[in-house]
């Protein structure tokens, strides 16, 4: 049996208590994986090394796989985010992130089966800052052709091979004409040019949202620029029971990096409540990918056998506490276990 050697990032606050937890059920399940542990953010810091270290970096590159828990980053001072970094290092353009309503989880809509695509490199979100004069300060909106087209190209295939049939864009290019407007563009020309199967739709962003909330099943795949990506995912996620439960992956070229939407959670952090779910769900997507990508039928019977345990577990009303639950993260990690 092929073994896959995953590079893991524990992260800060409540990462390294929902890795553990994740790995022991990955353990449980029998999945082929093994580990090399690298540090980020401030874990790296405590440590006296950089808060992304080049060896980290080098350990994706060289494995090609990592599941990473949240990396803390301080608020309008300190270093820049860890996350950004390594998004825009290895070129991990395509985050996607299923957002999905859960067997026990009892939210306002049943229904819920959306997929985020957020374009991860360019945009706002890229922190570009400077102050042009005393008082006066200023970020900057990048977006490029390749970029936009690249994610857009994604997105459809992604679409395709999901058998998903709508994409939306949520943009606000009658503000930002050039930016968001080379977005939509290239949305656009990719469905007429290779996918005119899917059906494609452009909303702008604040009436998007607005319906979002009122009716998420109108929509489908959404497809958004980094800033609204990262926005919007939280408010997904809100539909559906909250951030304990939606998964992400970060895909480049030749690299994937495995993470929950949610961060490291600070006000719970260090208590052993945190819900180790949504970071299992990443494990899992992180399985079929290498089940998808390495052609490793064992990592998808895996999966399966992971993702059976976990809604079973839900089914039975073992629920850590964001879902309104008791349990803790190594009580919620057991149930899974147990029903593998
Ligand atoms: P957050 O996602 O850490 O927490 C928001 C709220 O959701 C908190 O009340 C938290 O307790 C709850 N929550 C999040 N994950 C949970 C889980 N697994 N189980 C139960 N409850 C959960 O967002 P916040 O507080 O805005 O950010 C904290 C730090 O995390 C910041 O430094 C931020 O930069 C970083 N961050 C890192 C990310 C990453 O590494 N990918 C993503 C998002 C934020
Ligand atoms: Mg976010």
């Amino acid at each position: 049996m092929t073994n896959h050697t995953i590079a893991l990032i524990a992260g800060d606050g409540i990462g390294p208590e929902v890795t553990v937890a994740v790995q022991q059920v990955l353990e449980a399940a029998g999945a082929p994986l093994s580990w090399d542990e690298h540090p980020a953010g401030l874990a790296a810091l405590e440590r006296d090394l950089d808060v992304l270290p080049e060896s980290t970096v080098e350990a994706i590159l060289h494995h090609g796989l990592a599941l990473k828990g949240p990396c803390t980053t301080p608020v309008g001072e300190g270093f820049s985010s860890v996350n950004v970094q390594l998004r825009k290092q290895l070129e991990l353009y395509a985050a996607v992130r299923p957002v999905r309503s859960l067997p026990g989880v009892d939210t306002r809509f049943e229904d819920v089966d959306l997929v985020i695509i957020r374009e991860n490199t360019e945009g706002l979100y890229s922190g570009v800052e400077n102050e042009v004069t005393p008082g006066v300060v200023m970020s900057m909106k990048v977006a490029s052709e390749r970029g936009c087209r690249r994610i857009a190209h994604w997105a459809f295939r992604y679409a395709t091979q999901r058998r998903r049939k709508k994409i939306t864009v949520f943009h606000k290019a009658n503000i930002m004409k050039l930016t968001d407007g080379l977005f939509i563009r290239m949305a656009a020309e990719e469905h007429e040019r290779e996918y005119p199967n899917i059906e494609y739709q452009e909303a702008i962003i604040d009436a998007g949202c607005m319906r979002l909330v009122q009716d998420p099943s109108q929509f489908d795949v959404l497809l958004l620029e980094n800033l609204y990506g990262d926005v919007v995912s939280d408010l997904c996620a809100g539909l559906v029971g909250g951030l304990g439960v939606v998964p992400g992956a970060n895909i480049g070229e030749s690299h994937a990096v495995f993470e929950a939407v949610h961060g490291s959670a600070p006000d719970i952090a260090g208590q052993g409540v945190a819900n180790p779910l949504a970071l299992l769900m990443s494990a899992v997507m992180m399985l079929n990918y290498i089940a998808d990508t390495r052609g490793d039928k064992e990592c998808r019977r895996c999966a399966e056998r992971i993702r059976d345990a976990y809604d079973q577990a839900l089914k039975d009303g073992q629920k850590t506490r964001d879902l309104g639950g008791e349990l803790d993260t190594n009580t919620f990690a057991a149930a899974v276990i147990e029903r593998l």
